[in-house]
């Protein structure tokens, strides 16, 4: 089988090493990749939705899975599928409940999944009239996809009367700020869910746990996650459960309804409050670095659970997960999620990894036949082990020898849940 991936971070390179482990795959490719994909499979210089689906059509594969969610959103996986290529993600249609908050919101009160109480706003006065008469915090988001920034918790009048400027006048998210959503502050655990689904039938993951904050304590700024943990300590079978029937189930079946049946990885970021979960947002897609956590201690093949997504058939479909736990340190440009230098060399790499820990690449590349960093997200060091607090050690020991200039990670990944 020879198998197409599509995107350039840590959650490809974890997704190109699991199905490298599958009898039935013979070939991977990684458009574009990273310089950890080159090590275990074929990275292609292909950029665009287009340049993508010209190779596709020029080459023979068994398989495209999709890791990002703008190929979703430009509709990669209906162009694939009128090729009549087996492809691993959800159409336009379906991803819609990622790429437009207001589209995901107005669902989920059509269909009664939980989610914070919300108005929605293309008029910029009506907005800043709307956050006069509401409590604090209060939270502002784009509507449409603003890689990962377009979410701001604003703790006073004069805080939300400038970031409604900005979003709405100033367009600091573009078009993505057109529309914007104003909601209710949700207290709580935040967790992430993720939810094989094969447009009707559905297998949950385990709980894990992201760090979107770039400093410790939840401090600073929005990341694209900085370290994730799988399992989730106290999350407890019946809360998955609570999630797989008041979130999960009702959300395929509204998608369904509408003509748009989800295939693919639904992932709500979930949050646990006292009235029980509730959506603070959709992702139809693998997290990053969720995934890099999850396939760490996925036993079954995915290659057939990705067939099963598919195909339709997820009811014959065993998905087993070992008795371990997992966890991934996100190690970040300096600087990032702002401005940060790219290019810096990185050391250390060499006979890293054994039977727990992994390393995988996010922002990296090969150059003059050295390792170094060009992305935000540079490197998701993983480890393995019968605890949580085990995995956790193992992970921080192996990072002590990487080096690279400008280097920063979080010290407290997994602690607030160990607590
Ligand atoms: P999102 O991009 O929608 O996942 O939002 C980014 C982060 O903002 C989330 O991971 C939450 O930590 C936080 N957040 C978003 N919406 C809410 C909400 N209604 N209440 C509390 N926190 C929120
Ligand atoms: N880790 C959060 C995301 O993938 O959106």
């Amino acid at each position: 089988m020879r198998i197409l991936v599509i995107g350039s971070g840590g959650r490809e390179h974890v997704l190109t090493w699991k199905l490298s482990k599958s009898p039935k795959v013979t070939n991977i490719f990684v458009a574009p990749g990273n310089a950890g994909t080159s090590f275990i499979a074929t990275n292609l210089s292909l950029f665009s939705t287009q340049e993508i689906i010209n190779w596709v059509k020029e080459n023979s594969v068994d398989l495209v899975v999709v890791g990002p969610d703008n190929y979703l959103a430009e509709g990669i996986v209906d162009m694939l599928q009128e090729l009549n290529v087996p492809v691993f993600g959800p159409t336009k249609a379906a991803a819609e409940i990622e790429w437009s908050k207001a589209f995901a919101k107005k669902f989920m009160k059509k269909e009664g999944v939980p989610t914070a109480r919300y108005e929605l706003f293309t008029d910029l006065d009506k907005a800043r009239e709307y956050v006069r008469t509401e409590p604090f915090p209060i939270v502002i988001k784009a509507s449409g996809l603003a890689l990962g920034k377009g979410v701001i918790i604003t703790n006073n009048l004069k805080e939300a009367e400038l970031c409604l400027d900005e979003i709405m006048r100033d367009k600091i998210f573009g078009e993505a700020g057109n529309e914007v959503i104003i909601e209710e502050y949700l207290n709580g655990i935040e967790i992430s869910a993720h939810a094989f689904c094969d447009g009707d039938k559905t297998i949950m993951f385990p709980s894990s746990q992201d760090h979107k904050r770039i400093f410790e304590n939840d401090e600073g700024p929005n990341t694209g996650g900085m370290g994730t943990i799988a399992l989730v300590p106290g999350i407890t079978n019946e809360q998955l459960e609570e999630i797989k029937e008041k979130i999960i189930l009702p959300t395929l079946q509204g998608l369904k309804k509408l003509g748009r049946p989800f295939k693919g990885v639904l992932f709500p970021g979930i949050m646990l409050t006292e009235n029980g979960p509730k959506v603070i947002e959709f992702n139809a897609r693998f997290g990053d670095p969720e995934t890099q956590s999850y396939m760490r201690i996925l036993e079954t093949d995915l290659v057939d659970i990705l067939f099963a997504c598919i195909e339709g058939t997820l009811d014959k479909q065993k998905v087993n997960w070992s008795d371990k736990s997992a966890c991934c340190i996100v190690l970040a440009s300096g600087g990032y999620p702002g401005i940060y230098e790219k290019g810096e060399k990185i050391t250390g790499l060499e006979n890293m990894n054994s039977e727990d820990v992994e390393i995988f690449h996010a922002g990296t590349k090969i150059e003059e036949a050295a390792t170094v960093t060009s992305g935000g997200r540079v490197l998701g060091i993983t480890a393995t082990s019968t605890s949580i607090q085990g995995a956790l050690a193992k992970a921080y020991k192996a990072i002590e020898s990487i080096e690279f200039e400008g280097v920063q990670f979080r010290k407290d990944i997994g602690q607030k849940s160990i607590k």
